[in-house]
């Protein structure tokens, strides 16, 4: 590990076993950065999602394969119905931006996870379109969840796999942690060995809550719109620095 002057600041160099496959990101903090403005918390989504853009460039940067944010939980249709449609029109306008600039995007392959059964028909429609053309896109991998339950990604991968069951292709002592981990949103994918949540808050969220069993947790009091490639490499940092054990008790690097 060792430091170099990079666009005017000094950046942590990680060595690959220090370095995090899969980052998830809580962006939280939207609301409340706004309202320090004096602004809605619309406002604070904007910003967000320009801190999401940006986000995903430092990442490319590092050589971050795998990036799991979470923009809209299943619990935030509850929010009240402007709020709900100003982070779907952010959706749309990024998913329709990402197909457009192609060139800009030739490395991120961007998929959604969570169930997208209740999304408007127009934004499933642009889901599709662009997780088939960014499919074969290798620098990074962004997925994007929306709609997003850890436990409502438990009931669909239990519920498809106890059809398995009944059908008689699969045998209740076949159903291993690999299995129910290949039939979830993630499946293929690794799992994240780093989530960050900004703004203070201390919980999981039901976030990614069967693939984070090993996760390593940064907390930090930043709020999401003011998260920087500077915030990046400070959690990147104190990843580097964690001792990861898996249960064992001698300390390893994934
Ligand atoms: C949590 O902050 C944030 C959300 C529920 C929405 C996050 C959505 C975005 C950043 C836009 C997504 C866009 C793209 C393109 C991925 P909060 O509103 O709960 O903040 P608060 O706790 O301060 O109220």
């Amino acid at each position: 590990m060792g430091l170099s002057l990079y666009k005017g600041g000094y950046r942590l160099i990680m060595e690959e076993k220090n370095r995090p496959k899969h980052i998830g990101i809580i962006m939280d903090g939207n609301g409340r950065w706004a309202k320090k403005r004096g602004m809605p918390r619309t406002f604070g989504h904007k910003a967000g999602a320009k801190a999401f853009r940006e986000l995903v460039k430092h990442c490319l940067e590092r050589k971050i394969p795998y990036l799991t944010v979470y923009a809209f939980s299943t619990e935030n249709w509850k929010r009240p119905q402007e709020e709900v449609d100003a982070i779907m029109k952010l959706l749309r306008d990024y998913l329709d931006e990402a197909f457009q600039h192609e060139d800009e995007n030739k490395d991120i392959c961007v998929k959604v996870i969570g169930s997208t059964g209740p999304l408007a028909p127009d934004l499933r429609e642009k889901i599709a379109r662009l997780e088939e053309k960014t499919k074969g896109n290798t620098g990074i991998t962004v997925n994007i969840a929306l709609n997003y339950g850890g436990r409502d990604e438990l009931v669909h991968a239990f519920r498809s796999l106890a059809e398995q069951i009944k059908e008689g292709s699969l045998s209740p002592d076949q159903v291993t942690e690999d299995l129910i981990s290949d039939s979830l949103y993630t499946a293929g994918q690794p799992d994240p060995d780093l989530i960050i949540r900004p703004s203070g808050e201390l919980r999981l969220s039901n976030f990614l809550i069967w693939q984070a069993a090993y996760a390593e947790f940064v907390f930090m009091d930043v709020l999401w719109p003011d998260f920087g490639a500077k915030e990046l490499d400070q959690a990147l940092e104190e990843y580097a620095g964690r001792s990861r054990r898996f249960g064992d008790i001698t300390a390893a690097k994934s």
